[in-house]
């Protein structure tokens, strides 16, 4: 039966003509993610034909030094070659102006360059996103300027989108601060919050890979899954960004928004249409089922860890503690463990197991789905195999693929039973472009498909989810930091965790 829902924007095609304004032109983000992302975009032909790139920034500039900077990064950032042709024709769209965020006369100023622009462009409408690119601080000051000067005003005639990007708060109080903030001067329907793992191909694959195929459904409850398994363990210690984990931590920078993203759309009910609404509705409901916390459960169910000087890919490596910008004595967690129950009938009493660290053995983000044993072992599979049951495992990266972990006799006289993964590799799956992860969601944004996008009541329900741990750790400052070696799996308080409950984690070798 085909759905009868709403068709969702076409993604196949460019949205209308619009202007896309980045706060924040001069930094990181910009170089390395959103402009490579457009250019690929217009490289694949889908931006519109009439658009423009108007950057801000405090760094004093014009179009002329902007349109030359960005040639440089270019060369540095570009995910495929650049042909030269296509990046000046994208490069002619591009345009400057420089001023302080708290000044309202550069948001006159943006007022008047985005007439102008309009107009040299051809654009048509009135169609502006506003990407943030900024440090979280600035988002409620340069929503509220956008506001005051009359730019967010949406007409008939076109959109007015904002975009920002996690950290959305620091905990559940600052968090609804900043919703009301923006509030102010947005509807939410205006407002495009991204979570980057939600634009990664294989994250977008869970969805899918669940409602595309009727082979999975039927065992994907409490009846047939014993555990599930979410893991993003990182190589990386802090790099240059030190003063930012200090004051976040891994449950913050990670859990709240990436892992529970993930989790949510692994344990989430069908929707009934992929628009933004049906599967954010799902999406959150999904959160909202998640057991609260008391401040004894989490003592008992959520381990936290800080790594000490180890060794990676034969390097030594400092301590946490010893990083650049960090406090010597700091008490923030760079691992995370957690048991967390979805309280519905789908998932009653299924455990479901987040980790996530620095400096780690391996560079790994997965999701392994455990089934449950067969209800009776006829061939002596305990016996004969050391590996666990059935298990669905979903590679996110570095490799993205899909195995299932399936019984099945040894070639050879007797029956002798042992588990062989059955694998399904993207890459071979279609040629994909290379790409900065942004460009699915880039594109969204502007032909208007929010699903990928977080909704104000879902960044809420995970602060709510995670907001009782912070309570407990800040009161309690942990006393055994640093409790794991880097390059090690992490804290052996991780391992009890599992142990507890006869599981371990799924550490691939
Ligand atoms: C970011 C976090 O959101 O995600 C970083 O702030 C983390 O601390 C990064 O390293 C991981 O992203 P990815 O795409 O490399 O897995």
């Amino acid at each position: 039966m085909p759905s009868n829902a709403a068709p969702s924007p076409d993604h196949r095609r460019p949205g209308p003509a619009c202007i896309f304004v980045i706060f924040g032109a001069s930094g990181d983000l910009t170089k390395r993610k959103l402009i490579p992302a457009l250019f690929n975009l217009r490289c694949l032909g889908l931006l519109p034909e009439h658009f423009a790139v108007i950057g801000v920034a405090i760094t004093p500039g014009d179009d002329a030094s902007f349109r030359e900077q960005m040639t440089a990064d270019i060369r540095q950032f570009a995910t495929h070659p650049v042909d030269p042709a296509e990046w000046q024709a994208f490069l002619a769209g591009c345009y400057y102006i420089s001023g302080d965020f708290n000044d309202e006369a550069v948001f006159g100023a943006l007022k008047e360059k985005i007439a102008a622009v309009q107009q040299e462009r051809r654009i048509e409408g009135q169609n502006v996103v506003f990407n943030l690119a900024v440090t979280p601080t600035l988002f409620g000051t340069v929503a509220g300027q956008l506001g005051a000067a009359g730019l967010l005003q949406e007409t008939p005639d076109g959109f007015r989108r904002v975009i920002i990007e996690k950290p959305f708060g620091r905990d559940l109080d600052t968090a609804r601060e900043l919703n009301n903030q923006l509030h102010g001067v947005l509807r939410e329907s205006q407002i495009y919050r991204i979570d980057h793992y939600l634009g990664k191909e294989t994250v977008q694959n869970i969805m899918v890979f669940r409602f595309a195929n009727m082979i999975f459904e039927p065992n994907w409850n409490r009846r047939y899954v014993d555990s599930v398994q979410i893991t993003v363990a990182e190589r990386l210690g802090v790099e240059n960004r030190g003063g930012y984990l200090d004051h976040y931590g891994v449950l913050r920078d990670m859990v709240q928004n990436h892992m529970l993203s993930v989790l949510s759309l692994i344990a989430m009910e069908p929707p009934g249409s992929i628009s933004g609404d049906a599967v954010r509705n799902e999406k959150v409901k999904v959160l909202d089922a998640i057991r609260t916390l008391q401040p004894e459960d989490v003592i008992e169910n959520c381990v936290r860890g800080q790594y000490g000087a180890g060794v990676i890919d034969g390097q030594q490596v400092p301590a946490y503690r010893d990083e650049p910008s960090v406090d010597p004595r700091s008490p923030t967690e760079t691992y995370a463990a957690l048991r967390l129950f979805v309280e519905n009938w789908r998932w009653a009493d299924v455990p479901f197991y987040l980790r996530t660290g620095k400096r780690l053995a391996k560079h790994l983000t997965q999701v392994v789905i455990r089934f449950k044993r067969t209800p009776l072992m006829l061939f002596g599979e305990k016996v004969h195999s050391e590996a666990g049951p059935n298990a669905l495992i979903l590679n996110i990266q570095p490799e993205e693929s899909i195995t299932i972990m399936i019984r099945a006799k040894k070639p050879g006289p007797s029956i002798v039973v042992d588990s062989i993964p059955l694998d399904f590799d993207y890459r071979q799956f279609g040629k994909q472009s290379p790409a900065t992860g942004y460009e699915t969601l880039l594109h969204d944004c502007m032909i208007g498909d929010m699903t990928l996008f977080h909704r104000e009541d879902s960044v809420d329900a995970s602060w709510r989810i995670v907001n009782p741990i912070l309570d407990v750790w800040g009161a309690l400052p942990p006393r055994d930091f640093p409790d794991y070696e880097a390059g090690s799996w992490g804290p052996a308080a991780a391992d009890k965790l599992l142990l507890r409950d006869g599981r371990q984690w799924e550490n691939p070798a």
